[in-house]
Parts: C-alpha cells; sequence; structure tokens
C-alpha cells in the first residue's frame, strides 16, 4: 500500500512539474529582447523513446515549414521538448511545431515589444485585484528562469524598489499600492546578460463588505443664514458604492424654485472607506426657506439614515458688534458712574466708616500714653446772661452725652479742679494729662482767666503735638476782635459748630463729628443710641 501512494504521489509530483513549466496554450505572446522558451507537454502516459526523433520546426506566411537547429539561427537552443530564444525578436513570430514521431503540437507565437521607457510590455500582464486592507502579496518567482537567475530585482510603476535574490511585497494593501509590479530576473547566457519580466497589474478594490450607512454629523443642525445669501448644505456619509445619498425636497415636499440638489460625490480615502456626500444649495434665501427642515437621507439594503438641517436668520453683523459695543459703553459708564458715587459716599460718610470702622476693629488709642482724661474742656467760667447757653453746654451737655453715653472721662475744670491751690500750674499739668482740649468759643471766651488754658494748650498742641484741638463754636470765629493766629489755621474739620436752637440727637452729625475728633476708645454706651437726649429736651 504504502509503496503504491508513494509511487503516485512522485507521479504526480513529476507530473504538475513538468505542467508548470510546459507550455499548453496555443497563442503565445513574448517580449522582444527578452529570453524566451516554449516546451512540449507530454501527455501522463507518453514517456520518452530514446529511439524516437524530435524535430522542431518554423512558419511563416514568406517562407514555408522549415526546420530549426541551432545552426541556422544562433539566438535558438534546442532541448528536447525545449525550444529557447536568447532573446526572442520580432521576427520570430509565427507558427512553432513540435514532432515527435507521429505526435505534433502548435503553438502560435506573437513577440510584441515593450512602449518606449517601459519596462514592461503591457498585453503581458498578470492581473491581480486586491481588497484594501487585505493582504497584499507579490512574490518574484519564476518556474522556468528562477534558477538561472541569480539576481532578481522588483520594480513598481518602472522604479526599483527591492534588489535581492527574492523580492516580495508582503503588506495589507492600500489604495496607493494600485500600480504595475515587475519583477525583473537577470541571467547570464553564453557571456551576456538578459533580463526576463514578469509584471503584475494591481488593483486595490474598496471593502466588498457591506456597510450600513451613517451621516456624518449631528442630527439636527441649525444653520445661522442671511436672508438674500446663499447657502450649501453638505450631506456627508460613510456609506457604500452603490447607496443613494438625496435630499427630501419635490414640489409637494417643500421644494422652491431657489432650492437645487447638487449631484452626489464619491470619495475613497486610502484606508477604502467610501465617504458619499451631496450639496444641497440655496439661492437668494428668502424667509419661506427658514420654515423648513431640509432632510438628507442615505438608503441601502443595510439601512436608511436622514438628518435634518434648519435654517436661521443671523442677526446683522453690523448690529451685533454695534450692540456689543452700545452695551459695554454702557456697562464702562455705569462702572465709573458707580466708582465716582462710591468716593463720594465714602468722603460724605467718612466720619460714619472711620467711626464704624474703629468699632468694628475695636481700636482703643487711650491705653498705653498714659494719660487720665480724654479731653479738657475749656470755656468761659462765668455764667453770665449773654453766654448761660455756652456754659450748660460744656458742664452739663458735654459730660452728659460724651461720658455718660459714650464713656469717655472729662476734665471740666469747675467739677475737677480743686478750689484753691495753684490754679495755673495746675492747669497746665491737666493738659498735659489729656489727650485733647475741647474748646467751647463764646463771644466773651477770650477773658483773661481762660487765656491761660488757651495759650497752654495751643503750645501743647503746636509745639509739643501732645495734644489736639476741638473747637466748638457758639460765635463764629470772625467776629473776635483778638483771636490767635494760630487758631484760625485750625482744619476746618477740627471746628464744630453748635446750633442752640436745634439740639441734635445722639445720632446726629455733630456728635458723630465730635466723637470722631474724640481719641478712639472701646466703651460700651450704657444707653440705646436711638434715644435723645433729656438734657437736650431742656432747651
Ligand atoms: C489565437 O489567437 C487568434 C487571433 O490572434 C484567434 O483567432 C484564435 O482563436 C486563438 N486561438 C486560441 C486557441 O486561443
Ligand atoms: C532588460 O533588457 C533590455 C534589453 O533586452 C534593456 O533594454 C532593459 O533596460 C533591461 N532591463 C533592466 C531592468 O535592466
Ligand atoms: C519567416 O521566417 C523566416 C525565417 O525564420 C524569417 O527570416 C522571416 O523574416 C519570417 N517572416 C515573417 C513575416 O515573419
Ligand atoms: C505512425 O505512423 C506510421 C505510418 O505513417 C504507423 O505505421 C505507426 O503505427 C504510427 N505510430 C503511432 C504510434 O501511431
Ligand atoms: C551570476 O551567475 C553567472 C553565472 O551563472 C556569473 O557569471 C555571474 O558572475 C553571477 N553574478 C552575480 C552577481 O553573482
Ligand atoms: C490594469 O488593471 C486595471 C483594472 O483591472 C485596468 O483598468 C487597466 O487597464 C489594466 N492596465 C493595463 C495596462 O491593462
Ligand atoms: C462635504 O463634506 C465632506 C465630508 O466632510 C467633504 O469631504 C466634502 O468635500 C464636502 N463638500 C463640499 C462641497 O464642501
Ligand atoms: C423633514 O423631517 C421632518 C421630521 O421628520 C418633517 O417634519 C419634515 O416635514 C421633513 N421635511 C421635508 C422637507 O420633507
Amino acid at each position: 500500500m504504502h509503496h503504491i501512494e508513494l509511487l503516485l504521489t512522485l507521479l504526480a509530483l513529476m507530473f504538475t512539474r513538468t505542467l508548470e513549466t510546459c507550455t499548453s496554450r496555443f497563442n503565445i505572446t513574448a517580449v522582444r529582447g527578452e529570453p524566451f522558451y516554449l516546451k512540449y507537454c507530454p501527455s501522463a502516459s507518453e514517456h520518452k523513446n530514446e529511439a524516437t526523433a524530435i524535430k522542431w520546426y518554423k512558419s511563416n506566411e514568406s517562407h514555408g515549414r522549415i526546420e530549426l537547429n541551432s545552426r541556422n539561427s544562433p539566438r535558438i537552443t534546442l532541448h528536447d521538448y525545449i525550444l529557447e530564444f536568447w532573446p526572442a525578436e520580432l521576427e520570430d513570430s509565427g507558427s512553432y511545431f513540435f514532432q515527435m514521431g507521429n505526435d505534433t503540437r502548435e503553438w502560435k507565437l506573437n513577440v510584441i515589444a515593450r512602449r518606449k521607457y517601459s519596462c514592461f510590455a503591457e498585453k503581458q500582464l498578470i492581473s491581480k485585484i486586491v481588497e484594501v486592507q487585505k493582504s497584499l502579496h507579490i512574490n518574484c518567482e519564476h518556474t522556468y528562469y528562477q534558477k538561472l537567475s541569480n539576481r532578481t530585482s522588483l520594480y513598481k510603476n518602472c522604479e526599483k524598489i527591492e534588489n535581492n535574490k527574492n523580492p516580495a511585497l508582503q503588506k495589507n494593501a492600500e489604495f496607493n499600492d494600485q500600480g504595475y509590479y515587475t519583477c525583473v530576473f537577470f541571467i547570464h547566457h553564453n557571456g551576456k546578460l538578459f533580463n526576463v519580466t514578469k509584471t503584475f497589474n494591481v488593483t486595490v478594490v474598496g471593502d466588498r463588505s457591506k456597510i450600513i450607512p451613517v451621516l456624518l454629523g449631528p442630527k439636527l443642525n441649525h444653520v445661522k443664514v442671511e436672508l438674500g445669501k446663499d447657502v450649501e448644505l453638505n450631506c456627508s456619509a460613510l456609506a457604500n458604492e452603490k447607496d443613494a445619498v438625496y435630499w427630501n425636497v419635490w414640489e409637494e415636499n417643500g421644494k422652491e424654485p431657489n432650492v437645487h440638489e447638487e449631484d452626489i460625490t464619491r470619495i475613497r480615502t486610502l484606508e477604502g472607506k467610501l465617504y458619499a456626500s451631496r450639496i444641497l444649495r440655496i439661492e437668494n434665501i428668502n424667509e419661506k426657506n427658514l420654515l423648513f427642515s431640509y432632510n438628507c437621507s442615505v438608503a441601502s439594503e443595510g439601512g436608511t439614515d436622514t438628518i435634518h438641517f434648519v435654517l436661521l436668520k443671523k442677526e446683522d453683523m453690523a448690529d451685533i458688534s454695534g450692540y456689543v459695543f452700545t452695551r459695554g459703553m454702557i456697562i464702562a459708564v455705569l462702572i465709573s458712574v458707580g466708582v465716582v458715587c462710591l468716593v463720594i459716599i465714602g468722603v460724605i460718610y467718612r466720619v460714619d466708616l472711620a467711626l464704624f470702622y474703629r468699632h468694628c476693629m475695636g481700636k482703643d488709642e487711650t491705653l498705653t500714653d498714659g494719660k487720665t482724661y480724654d479731653a479738657f474742656v475749656s470755656y468761659l467760667r462765668e455764667c453770665g446772661p449773654e453766654n448761660g447757653e455756652e456754659y450748660t453746654f460744656a458742664v452739663k451737655i458735654l459730660p452728659e452725652v460724651l461720658e455718660k453715653h459714650f464713656g469717655y472721662k472729662l476734665c471740666i475744670f469747675e467739677r475737677d479742679v480743686v478750689p484753691g491751690g495753684a490754679v495755673v500750674d495746675e492747669i497746665h499739668s491737666l493738659i498735659e494729662k489729656s489727650r485733647r482740649l475741647i474748646i467751647v468759643l463764646s463771644k466773651s471766651y477770650m477773658s483773661n482767666e481762660v487765656r491761660y488754658e488757651l495759650e497752654s494748650g495751643l503750645h501743647e498742641a503746636l509745639v509739643e503735638r501732645k495734644i489736639k484741638i476741638i473747637l466748638i463754636e457758639f460765635t463764629p470765629v470772625s467776629d473776635f476782635t483778638f483771636f490767635p493766629q494760630s487758631l484760625k489755621l485750625l482744619k476746618s474739620h477740627r471746628v464744630l459748630k453748635w446750633n442752640a436752637d436745634k439740639p441734635p440727637s445722639y445720632n446726629s452729625r455733630f456728635w458723630k463729628n465730635l466723637l470722631y475728633l474724640m481719641p478712639a476708645k472701646m466703651v460700651k454706651p450704657c444707653r440705646a443710641e436711638s434715644e435723645d437726649l433729656t438734657v437736650l429736651s431742656k432747651f
């Protein structure tokens, strides 16, 4: 059994090998300048009889049938079944006959020339169709000449891409792989160099498997347009070769005379994807065009996909920029006005803000300066009919408000100075112990008695800068005939005017200003601030 199998395999091998290289076709094409051969295909039962003579003949129109031998044509060699041309030339075209005993075989040979500058003959191509992304394999093999050749080159579109013993190309096909691949086998024969070519016409085709087509982009598209202008709606799909892409615009379906559907365009990418797109052109857009949903569909056996386009009127560009500009200006002006208002409010409510700040921060200037009194009150001490008001103010109202309500400690001559003793020295030391000098200014203030207090205080304030002066005016300063020049230089905010006709409440500006001029001190008022002064109600 085994022997028979082996024999059969061997026979089969021999048979295929012979068949591989033998010339079975009747019409044969050869390329001028290239080595070429014809080989008789013996039938399976036939085996060569040494005695049987083998003869080769050629015939063409002008000449009859003539026997071939190497002597009458030097380019031809004969080995039994094989007739070789080194190389084939145009005049070799014609009919060839092989004869062995009664057996005859005929071929018709047509020798063609390559086009000038071309490395292959266009009629001698092996066509190869490869699907994109599928394997592209080009192997330079020649059943007959390969064993004779010691160098092979691979050319693509007649440009060399590889040069070695067995050049090959193996990759996943892309569309730019399409082209003519020529294998050139270089053969030495009788001291001459010949070449044999084998050319593949490689065509890369698209993916033949079907996809479900999809339209690109969102399902609903809002397109901003200007009336009177044109717009092009681009409907683009990833589709199959035969898929239809169309806009659903028909007469009964909202088609206007200014709406035009253009032809479909198909683009294949190098990876083999096919994009089909179709433009809908709307010219001279009018109000009617804004009312429609323009629908585009792609349809295939696998399914349908649709997307919608709606036109929206675009605001005039100039208007928009004008609007933006105006708004910007308004905002800028508002901000400036706001800033100015804040500054003005800050100036007007400077005192309130300062008091609020003192309150919030718990500021206290009185803790470390070693002074006993917050203010020394200087006033005209004789209580006459023309200055009764000022006297009451200094002796009653001031302590009532500043001491009882705001927690300050005042030094009032009548109350705090022990009668007798050196009055002048004592006043001097009391002023030194005070943080502020409150001068209650009335018409007859400039008497001898208070002149000293004033001068001492002014000295402290102006020369030694130990005390600050607060002037409370009952009579305008300008009414005085004698008045120290330096007092006139006092900053206006340090001068407070008392209006006896309208006694102010705790919250009034007068007291706020006075508090502001007084040193910052952390004390809790013992009464509610909104309450009116009981003392004041007497006036
Ligand atoms: C060979 O080619 C000729 C034309 O060139 C044609 O008429 C003939 O049928 C062909 N023969 C075969 C066997 O293909
Ligand atoms: C092959 O030989 C021909 C002459 O027969 C020559 O014109 C051609 O350039 C050769 N091709 C290459 C690739 O060398
Ligand atoms: C016919 O064959 C002869 C001998 O091979 C050759 O010289 C002649 O050119 C050929 N004529 C044609 C037309 O092929
Ligand atoms: C070949 O032909 C001769 C006569 O021409 C004949 O006698 C012979 O038997 C034939 N041989 C074969 C194998 O057909
Ligand atoms: C190719 O082989 C021939 C003989 O068959 C030899 O003369 C020649 O030098 C070889 N060329 C190369 C490049 O090996
Ligand atoms: C190569 O193949 C393509 C596709 O099959 C064909 O269109 C083209 O004509 C072929 N080239 C030549 C030179 O025959
Ligand atoms: C339409 O869109 C496709 C895909 O984005 C693009 O390839 C094509 O060039 C576009 N057509 C036009 C006319 O803009
Ligand atoms: C487009 O599709 C929408 C929703 O399916 C439909 O209401 C509308 O009538 C369609 N428009 C056209 C012009 O067919």
